[in-house]
C-alpha cells in the first residue's frame, strides 16, 4: 500500500530530458542499472537535436592540437570565471566522447584520408570542430537514441516533470504528468538525474525551442539545490530576422564575412585579429553597436547587419552547410549564393544552471545534473561555440557513472506522502485558479528580458525588470487553466511551464544586478571593465523562506592566470 492516491512508478535511476546529455547519461547509467528517461517531448525533439555546427576536442587533426590548448581557449572564452579543473576534464574527454558516439556509427564529415574533419570556430586557435556539415545535433541525437534502444532502456514519452522529491535533502524522484491523459505520477527512485536543458524562452529573441523553459533548473531551484552564474546567457550573433532561427557560427568557420550598412567588414575594428570568429560575446557586442548607432539595415538601419556567404558558392554551401542553405530559403526566400542574409542577435545559450561539482553531483545527495541545465562550470562567463556539444558527452557519462557509484547499496526511501500530496495540489489549483492568463504574463516577461536584461545591461534597467518580473510573479499566483480537458492539455502544460521561466528570470535579473562589471556576455555600460579583485568568483543562489539568496564562490584556477582578453 503507497497511502498515496497516485500511481508510483519506480526505476533506479530517473533522468528527466532526453537531449545529448540525458541520453549520454542513460547509455550509462542503464548499464548497470534500472533506469528511465522522461522527456516532455519525443526523445529525438528534445533541443539538442538543433545544435548545428559541430563538437569540439582536440584531435589535431588539421592542426597541431592538444587537451591544454583546448583547455586555455575555454577558458579565456570563459572571461576566466570557468573552473578550471572541470575545463581540464572536458578538454581531456572531448576526443573519447567522439571517438565514443563516432564508434556507434555517428556520420562525421571526414578528411580525404578517412579521420574526422575539423572546421574553425568561434574562439579557437585551431581548427577543432568535428561535424556532420550543419546539422551535428540530429546526426549525433540519432546516433545515441539508436544505442538506447539498442539496450531496451525505458523511456517515458511526453511526460512533464512538474517537481522534484526532496526529503531531508535527499532527492527520492519527481512527479510528473502524462500529457497523452493528463495523469501525474510519483517516480520514485534512488537517485535523479536532470538534464532538461537551458531557460532560452524567458527571452522574446531566441534560437532556442519553445520546450527550452529552463524546467530542471527550477525545480531543482525550488528543491533547494544550489544555482549557478544564471546572469550569464549566451546570445547567438547570427540568427535570421523575423524568425530567430539559427544560422550557425559554422557559415562563419567556412568563410562568411558580416556587413554593415556601408559594406563595412566592421569585425575588423572590433576583433583585428580573430574577426569573425572571436568569441560570441564579443561578435554580438560588436553587431549590436552598429545596430544601436544606426550602422545596421532595416528601418532606421537599427534592426540587423548582413551575413556575406556569397563567395563560398553553391556548392560549398550545399555540401558543407546544407541546413544553413535551406534555412535561408525557407525562412527568408533567399538565396545565400546570390544574397547577403539578414542577421541579428538573439538569446542562445544558458550559462548558468544547477551547480554541480565534477562528478555532476547538486547540492541535494541524489540529485545529479548534465548539459545545459548544469553549472559546473566549464563555460563560465562566455561558451565557445563546439563546447556545449563536447559537455553533454564528457558530463553526460560522468553523471550517469556518478549516479550508479551513489546508487549503490542504496535501498529505496519510505514514500514521502506529504510531499507528494502538496505537489499533487499544486497542480489541481491551477485548474480553479484565477483570472490571469498564462499567455499574457509569458508575452510580459519575454519582452522584459529582452528590452532590460539583454545584450547591454544597466543598474537603472535591472532594477525595473526585477521589479516587473516579480509583479509578473503575483500575477501567477492567480492564474487559471480554463481548458479543462486532460489529453494533450497544452494550456496546463505551458502554465507549468510559466513558472519555471519565471523562477529563471528572476535569477538572471538579480544576478545581473548583483554582478557590478563586465565579464563575458554579461556587459554592464555602468561597470564597463572586468573587475578580477571583486568580482572572480560564481554567483550561487538558492531559496530560502521563498525569497533568493545570493552567496559568492571562489573560481578554481589550475594553469590559467587572468589576463587581459584580446582577439
Ligand atoms: O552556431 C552554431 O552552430 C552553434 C553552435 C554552438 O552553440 O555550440
Amino acid at each position: 500500500m503507497s497511502g498515496v492516491d497516485v500511481d508510483i512508478i519506480t526505476h533506479e535511476i530517473l533522468v528527466i530530458g532526453a537531449g545529448l546529455a540525458g541520453q549520454m547519461a542513460a547509455l550509462e547509467a542503464s548499464r548497470y542499472s534500472d533506469t528511465a528517461v522522461l522527456s516532455k517531448v519525443h526523445p529525438l525533439r528534445s533541443h539538442s537535436v538543433a545544435a548545428q555546427g559541430g563538437v569540439n576536442a582536440p584531435l589535431g587533426n588539421v592542426a597541431p592540437d592538444d587537451w591544454e590548448k583546448h583547455a586555455f581557449d575555454t577558458v579565456k572564452g570563459s572571461d576566466y570565471l570557468a573552473d578550471q579543473d572541470s575545463v581540464e576534464i572536458l578538454c581531456k574527454n572531448a576526443m573519447t566522447g567522439i571517438l565514443e558516439i563516432d564508434s556507434y556509427g555517428a556520420i562525421f564529415d571526414r578528411l580525404p584520408d578517412g579521420r574526422l574533419a575539423q572546421r574553425p570556430f568561434g574562439g579557437g586557435s585551431f581548427p577543432r570542430t568535428c561535424y556532420a556539415g550543419d546539422a551535428t545535433g540530429h546526426e549525433l541525437m540519432n546516433t545515441l537514441y539508436g544505442e538506447l534502444m539498442k539496450n531496451n532502456v525505458r523511456f517515458y514519452e511526453e511526460w512533464l516533470a512538474t517537481s522534484l522529491i526532496v526529503e531531508d535533502d535527499i532527492c527520492r524522484g519527481m512527479i510528473a504528468i502524462n500529457l497523452k491523459n493528463g495523469e501525474a505520477a510519483y517516480f520514485r527512485s534512488k537517485a535523479v538525474i536532470v538534464a532538461t536543458g537551458g531557460c532560452g524562452r524567458v527571452y522574446e529573441r531566441t534560437t532556442n525551442s519553445h520546450q527550452s523553459t529552463g524546467d530542471g533548473i527550477a525545480m531543482a531551484y525550488r528543491a533547494g539545490a544550489a544555482v549557478c552564474d544564471m546572469e550569464f546567457v549566451q546570445f547567438h550573433p547570427t540568427t535570421l530576422v523575423g524568425t530567430n532561427i539559427l544560422i550557425s557560427e559554422a557559415a562563419r568557420g567556412e568563410g562568411g564575412v558580416l556587413l554593415n550598412a556601408v559594406h563595412e567588414r566592421f569585425m575588423e575594428r572590433y576583433a583585428p585579429a580573430m574577426k569573425e570568429l572571436a568569441p560570441r560575446d564579443i561578435v554580438v557586442r560588436s553587431i549590436q553597436t552598429e545596430i544601436n548607432e544606426g550602422r545596421g539595415l532595416g528601418e532606421k538601419g537599427r534592426e540587423f547587419v548582413e551575413l556575406d556567404l556569397r563567395m563560398l558558392g553553391k556548392d560549398i554551401l550545399s555540401q558543407k552547410l546544407p541546413q544553413v542553405y535551406k534555412l535561408a530559403r525557407d525562412f527568408a526566400n533567399m538565396d545565400a549564393a546570390e544574397e547577403c542574409l539578414p542577421v541579428q542577435p538573439a538569446q542562445h545559450y544558458t550559462m548558468g544552471g544547477i551547480r554541480t561539482g565534477n562528478s555532476a553531483d547538486s547540492t541535494i545527495r541524489g540529485l545529479f545534473a548534465c548539459g545545459e541545465c548544469a553549472c559546473v562550470s566549464v563555460h563560465g562567463a562566455n561558451r565557445l561555440g563546439g563546447n556545449s556539444l563536447a559537455e553533454t558527452l564528457v558530463f553526460g557519462k560522468i553523471a550517469g557513472a556518478a549516479a550508479l557509484g551513489y546508487i549503490r547499496r542504496k535501498e529505496l526511501a519510505r514514500i514521502p506522502k506529504a510531499i507528494i500530496e502538496r505537489e499533487l495540489s499544486s497542480i489541481n489549483a491551477l485548474f480553479t485558479g484565477g483570472d490571469e492568463h498564462e499567455a499574457e504574463i509569458k508575452k510580459e516577461l519575454q519582452k522584459v528580458m529582452w528590452n532590460m536584461v539583454g545584450i547591454f545591461r544597466n543598474d537603472a534597467d535591472l532594477t525595473k525588470a526585477l521589479k516587473a518580473i516579480r509583479e509578473l510573479k503575483a500575477k501567477y499566483a492567480n492564474i487559471g487553466v480554463r481548458d479543462e480537458c486532460r489529453i494533450f492539455n497544452t494550456e496546463l502544460m505551458q502554465a507549468i511551464e510559466l513558472g519555471f521561466l519565471l523562477d529563471n528570470a528572476e535569477m538572471i535579473a538579480f544576478g545581473a544586478l548583483l554582478r557590478r562589471e563586465s565579464r563575458g556576455s554579461h556587459f554592464r555600460t555602468d561597470h564597463p571593465l572586468r573587475d578580477d579583485t571583486n568580482w572572480l568568483r560564481h554567483t550561487i543562489l538558492t531559496m530560502k523562506n521563498g525569497t533568493t539568496h545570493a552567496d559568492y564562490e571562489p573560481i578554481r584556477i589550475t594553469r590559467f592566470r587572468p589576463e587581459a582578453r584580446t582577439y
